[in-house]
């Protein structure tokens, strides 16, 4: 035998082998005609498998009997009922929005279930739960009312008039032929429902929904008229001044339709009324839905209390306990005002006051714990929320305008002066840059120069700030837009007069041909609030006032 494999063997009787090599070195021995050996090689292999399985098994159980499978139903529970996706009869609507719920729910059964036509707008700001509402109350007719009505959503977002309406051609197709799955439907009329301009589509799918009212039944009996539901989120945006087509359609419909016809609309402008024109207001029944808000720090907490405590499961006892134990922790916890969580609480009401940031705080919190005993003692010290609280605060536009480099924020307040200066406070890059080097110059003109103390020699110390080359400061432009500190004047929402229509509409027409320098912009923080923000000791804060 060679050396080489007697020192193999005994590395090997030392248990110094492991892994690959091992391998290699039984295949090694395979060859080698002493089996005596090869057998006492596989034994100690065996042996220190069995070992290292020894060492890891009782670590390995134990981490598993601590996962305790009631628990994880439990937790899955509580994220579902914090995100609202539970079942329609298991999901809790807050308590301040009851009255909210009944009256969207009380125009949704009058369309459905006694075939009445009706409008209203849902007016609230963004994620006050607005299609949360609307969509909850669907989810609960459509149990029991599914072949009563179609859903047509449309979004001002996504939507111009000409795709709304073809999306609205090609929901109600689909719609449609779910509802008459056995029947063949009129294909021929429907194909081309979205061709041929506003109004003569609108007849098209008038034509197409009377046609839908004698469907028949599975059953053989004649099924009442199939009620029309138009959820339309973001409504405002075909309430421009110019002329809403799209609109006067649709709340004609509501008005002349044989088939009842259902429009909800969603929208956070609050006069949305005065944007209609009079003919569409004149249509519309002037249901306006205002979703409040919690009215004071108590409401706030009870709703954080309904957000964070689900109903009680019917399913099995372990779960049961686990949500009876939790709901009565956190109930105890929002009582007493020195605890963290209420603590947190209210430093949300004072600030965001808002649910979801609190929700997405605890989504994480709940998220991470693997046992009762963990969940309890994060609800209890609320660390995790905090750290998400001062994450959120870093979002703001004052941290933001503290990230800005010297340069940026130069930028920044020779736009502001600017805007102040101008009379339709708008600013352009090339009057900006004018300001920003007046700015510089008489900047340096009170640095103290060295130039005329060392007249004699050639070198000249330069201690002035530089003034930077029009090119170099456009890049410094763009950041500047990126981080929506300047928004271009065309891109701005809902315009306040026809007068302005009519500016902005020409000015998107013009934009691609605009030069750079010459686009009008509008600024999201003014020169009061950059006063504010700039810190005393920064050189250009004597220029955060005219
Ligand atoms: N798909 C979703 N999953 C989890 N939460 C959601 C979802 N959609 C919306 N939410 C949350 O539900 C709440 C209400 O949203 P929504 O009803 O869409 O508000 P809006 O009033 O803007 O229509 C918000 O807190 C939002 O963050
Ligand atoms: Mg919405």
């Amino acid at each position: 035998m060679s050396e080489t494999q007697n020192e193999q063997i005994l590395d090997q009787q030392n248990g110094v082998v492991f892994g690959t090599s091992s391998a290699a070195r039984i295949n090694d021995n395979l060859q080698t005609p002493n089996s005596n050996k090869r057998d006492l090689e596989e034994d100690h292999l065996r042996n220190e498998k069995n070992k290292l399985t020894k060492l890891d098994a009782p670590n390995y159980n134990s981490s598993v009997t601590k996962i305790d499978p009631d628990f994880i139903d439990f937790k899955t529970r509580l994220l579902r009922h914090i995100n609202q996706t539970l079942p329609y009869e298991e999901t809790k609507v807050f308590s301040y929005l009851t009255e909210t719920r009944q009256e969207v729910s009380r125009i949704l059964k009058q369309s459905i279930i006694q075939k009445e036509s009706h409008s209203a707008i849902m007016v609230g700001p963004r994620n006050s739960y607005k299609s949360f509402l609307i969509n909850n109350e669907l989810r609960y007719l459509s149990k029991e009312h599914s072949d009563q009505f179609i859903v047509v959503r449309l979004n001002g977002l996504i939507h111009s008039e000409q795709t709304a309406i073809k999306s609205i051609a090609l929901q109600l197709e689909l719609e449609l032929k779910r509802l008459n799955q056995d029947e063949l439907t009129p294909t021929d009329d429907s194909v081309d429902v979205s061709t041929g301009s506003l109004t003569e589509v609108f007849e098209k799918v008038l034509k197409l929904l009377d046609a839908t009212k004698t469907h028949a039944n599975k059953d053989g009996s004649v099924s009442a008229k199939v009620s029309v539901i138009f959820v339309f989120d973001e409504i405002d945006t075909f309430a421009g001044p110019v002329r809403q087509t799209l609109l006067y359609n649709l709340f004609d419909m509501v008005e002349h339709s044989v088939v009842p016809v259902c429009i909800i609309g969603t929208t956070t402008k609050l006069s949305i009324s005065e944007f209609l024109e009079k003919r569409v207001r004149s249509r519309f029944s002037q249901r306006v839905i205002y979703v409040p808000e919690p009215n004071d720090l108590d409401d706030f907490v009870i709703a954080t209390g309904e957000s964070l405590s689900p109903m009680v499961p019917r399913t099995s006892d372990g779960e049961i306990v686990y949500a009876k134990k939790w709901n009565s922790i956190v109930e105890t916890l929002l009582k007493d005002e020195s605890s963290p969580l209420f603590l947190e609480v209210h430093k949300n009401y004072e600030t965001f006051k808002s649910q979801t940031v609190l929700k997405n705080s605890f989504i994480p919190l709940v998220g991470e714990c693997s046992n009762f005993e963990e969940l309890q003692d994060a609800i209890t010290t609320c660390k995790q929320i905090t750290d998400y609280g001062i994450n959120q605060y870093q979002n703001d536009i004052t941290a933001m305008v503290q990230t800005l480099s010297d340069l940026e924020l130069v930028i920044l307040i020779a736009a502001a002066r600017t805007i102040l200066k101008s009379r339709d406070e708008s600013t352009n890059f090339n009057i900006t840059y004018v300001e920003y080097s007046s700015i510089i110059k008489s900047l340096n003109a009170r640095i103290p120069s060295t130039n005329n103390l060392n007249s004699t020699t050639d070198k000249i110390l330069d201690n002035l700030v530089k003034l930077w080359s029009k090119e170099d400061v456009k890049n410094v432009w763009e950041t500047l837009q990126e981080f929506k500190f300047l928004t271009e004047k065309g891109a701005m929402g809902l315009r306040e007069s026809s007068l302005a229509v009519f500016y902005a509409s020409n000015y998107l027409i013009q934009t691609s041909t605009i030069p750079f320098d010459l686009r009008t912009y509008n600024m999201q923080v003014t020169l009061h609030d950059l006063r504010g923000i700039v810190s005393k000791s920064s050189m250009f804060y004597p220029w955060t006032q005219l």
